[in-house]
C-alpha cells in the first residue's frame, strides 16, 4: 500500500483532522501521495503532529485552524489552501461532534452546535471546494474528475438513535446533501460520495469501548465481532478519493462491520 500513490500530485483538505477518523484519513491521504490541509478547531499540537506524519511521506502538509460552521473561516481556509497549494482536488468533510441529550432536555444550543458543525459545516466546505473545482475543471494528468468530495456520515444516517436526535438528524441530512450535490455536479465531473462508519475506536465514543463491559455491549451490535479502527475508514476514503473509484457517484459506503444488518434479528423475529 505504501508504494502505491493513487493520489500523487493531488491536494486534499480534511476537516477535523487532528484526531480520530479525520487524523487517520489525513495520514492515509498523505501516504497515498496527496498534499494535505489538516483542518482543526482545537488541539494545536495534535494537528501539528498529524502534519508531521504526512510530511514523512514526502508530501506537503498545512495546518489550518477554522470552525467549519463559520462561513468566513471556511472561505478564508480555502483561500489559503488554494494560494499555498495551487488548488484543491479532494475534500473530506469529516469534522463532526456529538452533544447528546434526552429529547425533552435537548437545548437549542446543543441542537444548533451539532447541526452547525456536522451539517452546515459540510455545506460550507463543499461549496468552497466546488467553486474551486468548477474554476479549475478536469486536469487529465492529475485525475479523471474535476474534484472529489467525501462526506463522513454515520450508520446513524439510517439507524435512529435515541438520546442523540441532533446527531442522527445531522447525519440523515448529510445523506441527502451528499446525494443532491452528487446529482447536480456529476455532469461537471465532480464526484461526491459518503462514508458511513459504524463504531470506530476514537475519542467521540470512548464511553462505548473504554471499559470491558461497555465493549461487550457494543460488540452485540457488530456482527463482525470487533470495533472499527480509523484505518478501516481511511482505506475507504483513499479509494473514494482516487480514480480507482472513478465510476462511483453519489454512493454511501457503509464501513461498519455489519452494524446496519439488524443484528438483533439474528436470534429473534
Ligand atoms: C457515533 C459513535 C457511535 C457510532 C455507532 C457514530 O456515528 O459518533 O458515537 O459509536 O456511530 O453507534
Amino acid at each position: 500500500m505504501s508504494d502505491y500513490k493513487p493520489l500523487a500530485h493531488q491536494k486534499a483538505l480534511v476537516t477535523g483532522a487532528n484526531s480520530g477518523i479525520g487524523e487517520g484519513v489525513a495520514i492515509a491521504l498523505g501516504q497515498a501521495g496527496a498534499d494535505v490541509v489538516v483542518n482543526y478547531v482545537e488541539g494545536d499540537d495534535a494537528a501539528a503532529a498529524v502534519a508531521d506524519r504526512i510530511r514523512q511521506f514526502g508530501c506537503n502538509a498545512l495546518v489550518h485552524k477554522a470552525d467549519v460552521s463559520r462561513e468566513d473561516e471556511v472561505d478564508d481556509m480555502f483561500g489559503r489552501a488554494v494560494s499555498e497549494l495551487g488548488t484543491i482536488d479532494i475534500l473530506v468533510n469529516n469534522a463532526g461532534i456529538q452533544r447528546d441529550s434526552d429529547f425533552a432536555d435537548m437545548t437549542v444550543e446543543k441542537w444548533n452546535q451539532v447541526i452547525g458543525v456536522n451539517l452546515t459545516g459540510q455545506f460550507l466546505c463543499s461549496r468552497a471546494a466546488i467553486r474551486e473545482f468548477l474554476r479549475r475543471g478536469v486536469v487529465p494528468s492529475i485525475s479523471h474528475a474535476a474534484g472529489k468530495i467525501i462526506c463522513m456520515s454515520s450508520v446513524h444516517q439510517a439507524i435512529p438513535w435515541a438520546g442523540h436526535a441532533n446527531y442522527a438528524t445531522s447525519k440523515g441530512g448529510i445523506k441527502l446533501l451528499m446525494e443532491s450535490m452528487a446529482q447536480e455536479l456529476a455532469p461537471k465531473r465532480i464526484r461526491v460520495n459518503g462514508i458511513a462508519p459504524g463504531a470506530i475506536q476514537t475519542p467521540i465514543n470512548a464511553s462505548a469501548w473504554n471499559t470491558p463491559d461497555a465493549l461487550k455491549r457494543l460488540l452485540t451490535l457488530i456482527p463482525y465481532g470487533r470495533i472499527g479502527l480509523p484505518e478501516d475508514i481511511a482505506r475507504a476514503a483513499v479509494w473514494l478519493a482516487s480514480d480507482d473509484s472513478d465510476y462511483v457517484v453519489g454512493t454511501t459506503l457503509f464501513v461498519d462491520g455489519g452494524m446496519t444488518l439488524y443484528p438483533g434479528f439474528s436470534t429473534n423475529g
